[in-house]
């Protein structure tokens, strides 16, 4: 937040920008300053009727009246001011994290004190000072994040990847940085690409830690349904093998795209068999997803794909109009109010090329009123819908709605 980036020497630095308000924040200090102003005004210029009964009265007691009505609006701009401090810090959601109370980790401090610009004043930024990033969030998990970096500097890291995700998942995130050796693990016998992709991963190059499993047996019916078992079930079928209308196959989605599919990204990506499918087919897929419960990450490493460990708060870290395809399922199920999925929903917009792809992949729509609001919603993008599905799945007795459509981003004038 009011950060950017820089591009210095050889690595990337963070600086400060001098504006931090929103242009909200800058609409209530207008708003607040007209009305105490109007107020003023107001109170200066307005003659009570009840004045011609006392027009009698010695002038100093107008004085006295005037003065009163002075320490009255002072009172009042006080007042205000104090307000409208206040629902600055709820709008943004933050305040600045205060690195002098006393259980601070001395490493945290560190790392967050702002560092002057060795020249001085950017002339092209104004940036005077280095900051770094940390999610605004971490500040209503001060005791977690101070655990977090509670470690022996050029020490081992604590073996604590749950509480990193923790912090994540409470939107800590960016999470900052450490300085210390993370925990390495011996990936022996991992095989060359593109025999990777579907070779059972061992259970000893990955971390359990932190995970009630601690095996890939123990997480067969557990997680994701089987997606760690390339052996038994669905999983070497997905996406070249339907089970229902709701399933499309890549081979016809590619079709769509007419030979334009080269890189993508896959939301909620769970073991990465997505992008193997699609690196088959030569195209480059990046699957972004947590270590909910299981390692994940490591896992579609092993498999020679891309995996991007970020939860679904944050802004992509990619750029406008770059991808070809976005692919995502019932992930995209945030949950909150309408504005997390609207806002989540963009983002993917902003990231995604004219012409490009939206898969939507077996949506779970928990009821018609939530079918018919994402439906309004992706009709206000103006996508072409290519490829439009709503099936029902029955499952112990219960009829569920899914949804799944590919919808081709059109250029917006
Ligand atoms: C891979 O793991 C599955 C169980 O997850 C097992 O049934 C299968 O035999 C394994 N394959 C190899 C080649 O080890
Ligand atoms: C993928 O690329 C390789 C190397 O260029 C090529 O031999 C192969 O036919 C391609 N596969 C597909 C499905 O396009």
């Amino acid at each position: 937040m009011g950060s950017v980036s820089l591009k210095i020497g050889d690595g990337t630095a963070r600086f400060k920008r001098s504006t931090l308000c929103s242009s909200a924040v800058n609409g209530l200090i207008i708003f607040s300053v007209l009305t105490t102003n109007l107020f003023a005004l107001y109170a200066f210029t307005y003659s009570p009727s009840t004045r011609s009964t006392h027009s009698f009265l010695p002038a100093h007691k107008d004085i006295t009246l005037i003065s009163e009505q002075v320490s009255l609006i002072m009172r009042e701009i006080e007042f205000s001011q104090k307000k409208l401090a206040q629902m600055e810090k709820d709008i943004l959601g933050y305040e600045s994290i205060d690195l002098s109370l006393p259980n601070t980790a001395d490493e945290l401090q560190l790392f967050l004190r702002r560092h002057r610009l060795p020249l001085g004043k950017d002339s092209r930024t104004g940036i005077t000072e280095m900051v770094a990033s940390v999610g605004h969030s971490c500040v209503k998990s001060m005791d977690m994040l101070s655990q977090y970096m509670n470690y022996k500097p050029y020490g081992q890291c604590p073996d604590d990847l749950s509480l990193a995700q923790k912090l994540i998942l409470k939107g800590c995130e960016p999470l900052p940085r450490r300085r210390c050796f993370a925990k390495t693990i011996s990936k022996v016998g991992l095989s060359p690409f593109p025999h990777s992709l579907w070779k059972n991963v061992s259970d000893k190059i990955v971390s359990w830690s932190g995970f009630s499993c601690k095996n890939f047996e123990c997480l067969r019916n557990k997680n994701c349904a089987g997606c760690f078992d390339f052996a038994n079930g669905y999983e070497n079928q997905r996406f070249v093998k339907a089970r229902g209308k709701n399933d499309f196959l890549i081979d016809d989605v590619l079709a769509m795209g007419s030979g334009g599919i080269r890189i993508g990204l896959d939301i909620g990506g769970g073991s990465g068999t997505f992008a193997a499918r699609m690196a088959e087919k030569n195209v480059t897929i990046v699957t972004q997803t947590l270590n909910n419960e299981a390692p994940y990450n490591e896992f579609i490493a092993a498999r020679g794909l891309f995996p991007l460990f970020l939860s679904l708060d944050h802004t992509f870290p990619f750029y406008d109009n770059v991808f070809d395809l976005v692919h995502a399922g019932s992930a995209l199920d945030v949950g909150g109010k309408p504005e997390k999925l609207e806002f989540l929903l963009f983002d993917i917009d902003r990231i995604l090329r004219a012409g490009g792809l939206f898969w939507l992949d077996n949506f779970y729509c928990a009821n018609d009123e939530k079918k018919r609001d994402l439906t309004l919603l992706i009709e206000r993008f103006g996508y072409k819908k290519l490829k439009w599905v709503v099936g029902e799945k029955v499952g112990l007795g219960k009829s569920k709605v899914y949804l799944s459509a590919v919808l081709q981003k059109q250029i917006r004038v």
